[in-house]
């Protein structure tokens, strides 16, 4: 399996790492080689510990790599999704496949993206975008032939983080700075902070569980921006958390921060963990684990690779 990968921070850097450690003992990944990197300042061909811009890239240098994968570790562009977009339709269009962890392309164009890639015979793997390599949307592969009714989750890490921190005395900023030097936050922090992050995980599964193609515009979502540290310790006094939760049934989705009693499942879910409760006709199944971090990410694409060669994406 030939693999370019697109974006070499750390999500990128763990993947690789990953796939040489891994490479030994899963027999999935025994062929699976990186042909290149490619980044803002170019493609480096070849599979290097270092990014070094071999030339300058543009898509016409796809069909000179011929990737069966691309996986895209680069971060997230709001505004329209590029160059991640045209770089997987044009993946598409040569019949590679696509993984990745980048939320934009998903939150913005799912069912184009999707309908793209069917039309052309090959699949998506996206993992690593909800929930990092916690199975959030693999747990839905995994749950055929039933109705999905609602979606509700703990999806961001650094609010998650953030919240219980300050719950133990930390200052919003404090706390906000660790989850930033651990890797959690996103580029712009603001997005985590304003809950549209988790608004664009939700929508992402919310697309996924019900087959439709709701876009991040389409959400109504708030944060804990303005979240006083008084305001915590009167829940926690009361015995209640305050967890940012992000909700969807079908045609819904909705992302704001809630008060919870010991009642509820999320309440358990502090520091960066994440957690999603699937509720369908016959079951409630709900799975926490850590939500963000750039080896957790890049374990979402390692399994997304593994699960495309045996054939279950
Ligand atoms: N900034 C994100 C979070 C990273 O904190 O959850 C993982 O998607």
């Amino acid at each position: 399996m030939r693999v370019l990968i697109f974006g070499f921070g750390k999500v990128g850097k763990e993947l690789r790492n990953l796939i040489h450690e891994k490479r030994k003992e899963v027999p999935e990944l025994k062929d699976v080689e990186i042909v290149a990197t490619v980044t803002r300042k170019g493609i480096s061909y070849g599979d290097r510990e270092g990014f070094v811009a071999d030339e300058p890239f543009d898509l016409d240098k796809l069909e000179k790599v011929k990737p069966d994968v691309v996986v895209d570790t680069s971060s997230a562009n709001y505004e329209t999704g590029e160059p991640s977009v045209s770089l997987y339709y044009r993946a598409f269009e040569l019949g590679a496949s696509v993984v990745t962890t980048n939320k934009a392309p998903l939150a913005l164009k799912f069912g184009e993206i999707m309908e793209r890639a069917k039309k052309h015979g090959v699949k998506v793997g996206f993992q690593g975008t909800v929930m990092s390599g916690t199975p959030s949307v693999n747990l839905l592969r995994v749950l055929p032939g039933v109705r999905v009714r609602k979606l509700r989750g703990i999806l961001n890490g650094t609010t998650n983080y953030i919240l219980t921190r300050v719950s133990e005395g930390a200052t919003f900023l404090e706390a906000l700075n660790e989850a930033k030097a651990k890797g959690y936050a996103e580029e712009d922090p603001t997005l985590d902070l304003n809950g549209f992050d988790a608004a664009a995980k939700i929508v992402i599964l919310h697309n996924f569980a019900f087959g439709k193609n709701m876009t991040i515009r389409d959400v109504k979502f708030s944060g804990i921006q303005n979240l006083k540290e008084d305001e915590v310790k009167n829940a926690m006094a009361k015995g209640m958390k305050p967890k940012l939760v992000a909700y969807a049934e079908e045609g819904r989705v909705e992302v704001s921060l809630k008060y919870l009693t010991r009642e509820d499942p999320l309440y358990y879910v502090d520091e960066v963990e994440n957690a999603l409760s699937v509720e369908t006709e016959v079951q409630t199944v709900t799975i926490r684990g850590p939500g963000a971090g750039p080896r957790q990410a890049a374990y979402g694409a390692l399994a997304d690779l593994i699960l495309m060669k045996r054939g279950l994406i």
